[in-house]
């Protein structure tokens, strides 16, 4: 059986959605912290253990039976290395065969103002390695799903206006990150490896505003402000902390050039090329 950790999640819904159409339900197993969340997969036969990744009492029971576990990253960033590590325990002590870990692939993460929680997800990295479990680690770059907190609802009526610079993303789908999870944790071959799952090429905010402008029909101007502006602006607009810190950090990261890693791993565990950056837009967007 698979354990799917952070089910209620958009990550761990897209790499089930996957698993469920190469094993069957019986195969799955979905952790998730509230039973109202979690009635879609039980809907589909998913079989669901309660449990946060703050209780080692009820991870312990969530392990049984279970072979592989994909343990999807906490969104806690408090708690981030304590919530890993009890997973990471429990699989242990569960006997579980391999964990898939997925993290976030970014460079130079110590000069990051994220560098907290960046530093926790690599310490988690360093716990899997010495657990002595059978493992991978998946670096997930930042999700084009992810563009609308940044460029904001009214996106194609107002332009962009985020202080990204040219800073280079390599975009991708969290759905096709959740598929080459799936693939990882049905296939063999990818133990002890780390893989940094991005798209083949890095774009900037600009493009992502030209492609918006041509796919929509409408002028989509970008303008890229002083970071301390941009912040002032969130507070000023009733944006609240730690929101607007957060959101700030993230876009820092982007302006520096922290996402710009390029590399095939996501089209070798897809086994096709990622959807471009016209593609994903038009996805994410519906346009
Ligand atoms: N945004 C990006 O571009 C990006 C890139 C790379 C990685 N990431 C990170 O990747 C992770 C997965 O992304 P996502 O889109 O799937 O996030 P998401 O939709 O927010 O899902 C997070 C999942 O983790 C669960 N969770 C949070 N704290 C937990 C705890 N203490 N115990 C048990 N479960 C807990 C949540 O449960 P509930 O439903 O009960 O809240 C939810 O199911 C997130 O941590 C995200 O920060 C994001």
């Amino acid at each position: 059986m698979i354990l799917v950790t952070g089910a209620t999640g958009n990550l761990a819904a897209a790499a089930i959605d996957h698993l469920l159409t190469r094993v069957g339900p019986d195969r799955v197993v979905a952790l998730a912290r509230s039973e109202a969340k979690a009635a879609p997969l039980r809907a589909r036969a998913v079989a669901v253990r309660l449990g946060d990744y703050g209780d080692p009492a009820a991870l312990a029971h969530a392990m049984d039976g279970v072979r592989k576990v994909l343990l999807v990253s906490s969104n806690d960033h408090g708690n981030l290395l304590t919530h890993h590590q009890n997973v990471i325990r429990a699989a242990e002590k569960a006997g579980v065969e391999h964990v898939v870990y997925t993290g976030t692939a970014v460079r130079d993460s110590d000069a990051s103002p994220m560098s907290p929680m960046l530093t926790a997800l690599l310490r988690t990295e360093d716990h899997l390695r010495s657990s002595g479990l059978t493992h991978t680690v998946l670096r997930n770059t930042m999700y084009t799903d992810a563009l609308p907190v940044f460029l904001g609802a009214d996106v194609l009526e107002r332009g962009i206006d985020l202080p990204a610079g040219d800073g280079r993303i390599p975009f991708a789908l969290r759905r096709e990150m959740g598929e080459a999870a799936a693939n990882v944790l049905l296939q063999d071959g990818h133990e002890g490896k780390t893989y940094e799952l991005t798209a083949p090429e890095a774009h900037t905010i600009e493009d992502v505003a030209r492609v918006l402008s041509e796919r929509s029909g409408k002028p989509v101007p970008y303008t890229s402000p002083e970071p301390q502006e941009f912040t002032d602006g969130l507070r000023a607009a009733g944006v609240p902390e730690p929101g607007a810190a957060l959101l700030s950090a993230f876009v820092t990261d982007m302006r520096e050039g922290r996402y710009d890693i390029v590399t095939r791993d996501l089209e070798d565990l897809l086994g096709r090329k990622p959807a471009s950056l016209d593609a994903s837009l038009r996805e994410v967007y519906r346009l």
